[in-house]
This record gives structure tokens, sequence and C-alpha cells, in this order.
């Protein structure tokens, strides 16, 4: 008897600490997207003076600043309209609509795979809160053009023109990160009733999930197939530590690429992937307690090496989405990325108003290799933080319901 009383006592008191828990996050939550609000608007002031150009991140004392055909361009107008559906407010949307617009000269780019980050943040947030078809337009053509770099027999999207320099049309590069570029397509299809694009997405994720991951889940960077015969060349990285490491976005692309492959067709092989790559990363000697991740999990310096918020973020944004599939664990993931959001809005993580050039995130990491962007805000860092907030206060308003 004693027993069972000593049992509920911990019972209770586990679920009470569990309740508190949650209202301290939903508190800390809250206030992240009010100083969100508060930055995201002050950038756009600053935005409006400098014509033509995206913010991208804060290094030395400056903002970096970024044309459109850069792969970060449409995460700044991507954000405003995340901040303009949390909070209604109309001056978000006028600077969303302005930012957006700067990105139409992309409809008929085919130089990069990048169309779906750049579009879909933008033009796709647009088009699902406004329905106004001027953005439908520009979606569909983008997708056209992404669609353009697709190869039937190696199957894939090309991702990068770059490699060979003497005979560029030998080079076949997929990265990982393409697979952030599929979500443009399905669209396109439910848009138009087009199925070659899905068709396209399809078997692009799926020699993706053939050729590019490991026996452990996680991920290489890119895979360099031969466009004339489809085999593979070889496997490597370019942000990464080593071809053979787990550069730490590469694999919040996974999850987060092969989480929207299962929204969008429910094929369990798609969502076994995502939750294999997060399992990987979750239980990875190297993860640090506030589980953001060291921008690879590999580095030889580790636990002296910097973090890469822009990874968490991204990682917590698809749990988040993963916990709303009717799937075993669902709490599990919902908490785990709890926890990710729990250190992103501390100010380990979370730049007070005013500073860090307007950018909300510190401490993530573009690409070592190439000795660019190390330590610094990202705005694709900001951009699935906040998405990662907002799809949490989702979350928050259905079980209110
Ligand atoms: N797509 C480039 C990157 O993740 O850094």
């Amino acid at each position: 008897m004693k027993k069972i009383l000593l049992s509920l006592i911990i019972i209770g008191s586990l679920g009470l600490s569990g309740c508190g828990r949650r209202h301290a996050l939903k508190q800390e939550l809250k206030s992240a997207l009010a100083v969100a609000v508060e930055q995201e608007k002050a950038q756009a002031v600053r935005m409006e003076g400098i014509e033509g150009k995206l913010p991208r991140t804060f290094e030395n004392g400056e903002v970096k600043v970024d044309s459109p055909y850069n792969w970060v361009s449409g995460f700044f107008p991507g954000s405003l309209w995340l901040l303009y559906e949390y909070t209604g407010d109309e001056q978000l949307r006028t600077y969303a609509d302005e930012f957006t617009r700067r990105l139409e000269v992309l409809k008929d780019y085919k130089g990069t795979h990048d169309l779906g980050f750049m579009i879909f943040c933008s033009y796709g947030n647009a088009y699902r809160l406004t329905g106004d078809p001027y953005y439908k337009s520009v979606i569909e053509q983008a997708a056209e053009s992404l669609a353009s770099r697709f190869n039937e027999t190696v199957g894939c999207i090309r991702s990068w023109n770059t490699g060979r320099k003497e005979n560029p049309e030998l080079d076949f590069m997929v990265i990982i990160d393409n697979m952030m570029n599929l979500e443009l397509l399905f669209e396109a299809t439910k848009l138009t009733g087009d199925s070659t694009f899905c068709r396209v997405a399809l078997s692009h994720a799926d020699r993706t999930l053939k050729e590019q991951f490991r026996p452990d889940g996680s991920c290489f960077h890119v895979v360099d197939y031969d466009p004339q015969d489809g085999t593979v060349r070889s496997r490597q990285t370019a942000q990464g530590y080593a071809d053979s490491s787990a550069w730490s976005r590469g694999q919040a692309w996974a999850i987060y690429g092969y989480t929207v492959c299962y929204r969008e067709t429910g094929r369990q092989i798609y969502l076994d992937q995502a939750l294999k790559t997060f399992n990987f990363m979750k239980n990875h000697p190297h993860m640090p307690a506030d589980r953001v991740p060291y921008w690879d999990m590999d580095a030889p310096g580790i636990p002296n090496e910097p973090r890469d918020a822009s990874s968490a973020t991204v990682i917590a944004s698809a749990l988040y989405e993963i916990s709303t599939f009717d799937v075993p664990q669902a709490e599990e993931y919902r908490t785990y990325a709890d926890s990710i959001m729990s250190s992103l809005t501390s100010p380990d993580y979370t730049a007070a108003p005013g500073t860090n050039g307007l950018f909300l995130l510190m401490h993530s990491v573009g690409s070592i290799p190439h000795n660019s962007e190390i330590d610094v805000p990202l705005n694709y860092a900001d951009y699935y933080y906040m998405e990662a907030l907002k799809r949490r206060n989702d979350i928050d308003k259905a079980s209110n319901k």
C-alpha cells in the first residue's frame, strides 16, 4: 500500500512538472514570437532602402545582403509571411508581399535546383495565405523551371552546375539539400493537375533514398552521378568535415525532406527514413545536452567546435510535423522538438532585440570548409525557427479546441 501511494505521489508530481514545463515553454515561445515581430519589422524597414536585395547574415558588424538568385533569397519574405500568419498584422503582409515580389525574376531561372527553397518559402506561403492567383502563376512557372533539371537516366534533379569545369555537361551532382526543393513540385501538381511534377519529385526521392544514405541512417552530402548511364561515380562532402562524416544540416534536410514526402504520399518508407536519420542524430554520442548540433557530428575538435542552430531549427520544425501524424511515439517527437526550442529561445541563442543585425538566432554555420559564415546568424535558421514556433502554436491551438 505504502509503495502504491509513493508511486502515485511520484506520478502526480511528474505530471504536474510536465504541465508546468509545457506552460513555461508556451510563455517562452510567445515572447520569442514577439521578439521576432519586432526584429523582422525593423529588418524590413532597413531592407526597403536597399533595392532588389534580401538580407542573408550579419558578419563583422555588417548585414550581408544578396540578390534574388542566391539560394537563401526566399527566407526573409517567407519569415514575414509566417509572422503575418501568426499576428494578422497588415503591415507584415505588406512587407511580405513587397519582398516576395523581388523574387519574381526567378520564375524562368533554370540555373539552380534551389528554386524550391526560394519560391516555396516566399510565393508558396504567399499563395497559401492569400489565394492570390498572381502568386500561383509564379509557383507554377518556377516548378516548370525546376523540373527542367530532371534527368530520366539518373532519375534525379541536378543540383549543382559546377565540378568538371572543362566539361560541365558531364557533371551531375546531387546534394541532400535538394530534398527540400521537392515540396514545390508536389504543390505544382496539386495546382495544375499535371502529375509530371509529382513523378519527378518521387523519382528524385526514391533514387536519393537508395544512394545517399548509410546503413546507420546518416546521409552523404553529395552524390556524383554519370548523367549518361546514371551510375554513381562518387559520394562526397562539400560543406561537411569529411566524405564519411555526418554534416548536421545535411541530416536535418534529410529528416525534413522525407517528412514532406511522407505527408504528400503516405508512403511509409519515407517516414521510416526521416525517423532513422532523426534517431541517428538523437542517439549520436556527440549530440550536446541542449540538442543544438555541432556543425558536423564528426568534427575533430568536439566539444570545441561551433554549433549550428540552423540544423536544430530544421529538425524541430520537422519533428513538430511528424508529431501531428498518426505515429507511435508522436508525443516523444514533440517533446524532443520542445527541448530544442527551449534551448533556442534562451539568451544562449536568441539575440536581444536591436542586435545581431536584426536576425533572431545566433550561432549557425554556413560552410566551414569554405571558411564562410562561421558562428553567425543565418536567414534560414530564422525561417525554420519561425516555422517551428508557428507549428508549435498550431498544435496548441488544435489541442485547445
Ligand atoms: N543548401 C546549402 C546549405 O545548406 O548550406
